[in-house]
């Protein structure tokens, strides 16, 4: 351990030899000051660990050095050194800050008691200070690396989701795209309603990966450049229940999932596969119906305006 710094403050030669010969023979280190300016001085050179003054000395008395040391540096303990008839005093001056107080004349235990629990306090002071310092700052770092390990998480999310969407833009080159300009509609669309920002990206995902349930459909159907018949059309609408029983196992994608599974539902209840009716459908299906519908009619997919049964 570091050797602890205590100044002597007493305007009595013998008294600050007595004491700085007992702390310096228990191993501490002096330096004396003959009243509280050179005190004040020597703190602000060197600062101590901790200060043991007397209460009455000529040009700055104890109380008014208190006062300054309590206001330079409040972690460094201050014992008054007072006469027993000078009790009031003393008391005094715990009342503004001082830690302790030491009777004079001087017994020799009483003294290093008292000089070893100031010490052993401002040890606790710091320590406590320097632990809740290294704690916020822990938790700082902690917080700064599960948000870059968060937003790593969320950008991979979307690097995976991409490349489904691709996926089925491999499979179906007709209508490459189309998902990602749907998504934009939806977007856009739902800015300028009064639909919550936490929405967004499960409008998003819902939108991107609404006809993902179409990699399960044969490639004759689906690539088919006439009206699907019957048949046809009956597989052709089974890509929502695929899409949600794909999406749903993933957690991220749950609750697009429930959007993917109504993306075929219309309002007026004619829609596919469960005939839901009005506000029943999701409000993210009834975006994504909008612009799924413009961009089916905008493209020139095989079919011409079958296309809005098959998007
Ligand atoms: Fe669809
Ligand atoms: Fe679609």
């Amino acid at each position: 351990m570091e050797i602890e710094n205590i100044l002597v403050v007493d305007d009595e030669e013998a008294i600050r030899e007595v004491v700085s010969t007992m702390l310096e023979s228990k191993g501490y280190h002096c330096a004396v000051a003959h009243n509280g300016r050179v005190a004040q001085d020597q703190i602000k050179k060197a600062t101590p660990d901790l200060i043991l003054s007397d209460m009455i000395m000529p040009e700055m008395d104890g109380i008014k050095l208190l006062e300054w040391v309590r206001q330079y540096d409040p972690d460094v303990p201050v014992i008054m050194v007072t006469a027993i008839h000078d009790i009031s005093t003393a008391l005094e001056a715990i009342r503004r800050g001082a830690y302790d107080y030491i009777l004079k004349p001087f017994e020799k235990d009483q003294l290093f008691l008292g000089v070893g629990r100031a010490l052993q306090h401002r040890r606790l002071v710091i320590d406590n200070r320097n632990y809740q310092i290294d704690l916020e700052k822990k938790v700082r770092d902690r917080t700064e690396r599960l948000e870059t390990a968060l937003d790593q998480l969320e950008r991979s999310y979307d690097d995976t989701l991409e490349a489904l969407g691709s996926a089925l833009d491999l499979k179906d080159a007709e209508t490459e795209g189309h998902c990602q300009r749907v998504t934009a509609f939806c977007i856009s669309i739902a800015k300028t309603m009064p639909v919550p920002d936490q929405y967004l990206p499960i409008l998003a995902r819902a939108a991107f990966l609404h006809d993902i349930g179409k990699m399960a459909i044969p490639d004759k159907i689906l690539r088919k450049p006439g009206p699907l018949d019957d048949a046809e059309k009956v597989i052709m609408r089974t890509h929502c229940e695929i899409g949600y029983n794909t999406l749903t196992r993933v957690p991220f994608l749950r609750e697009a999932a429930d959007i993917v599974l109504a993306h075929h539902e219309f309002f007026d209840g004619t829609g596919y596969p469960r005939g839901l009716r009005g506000e029943q459908v999701p409000l993210a299906a009834r975006i994504i119906s909008i612009p799924n519908t413009f961009d089916a009619m905008l493209s020139d997919w095989p079919g011409g305006g079958i296309q809005f049964a098959r998007g």
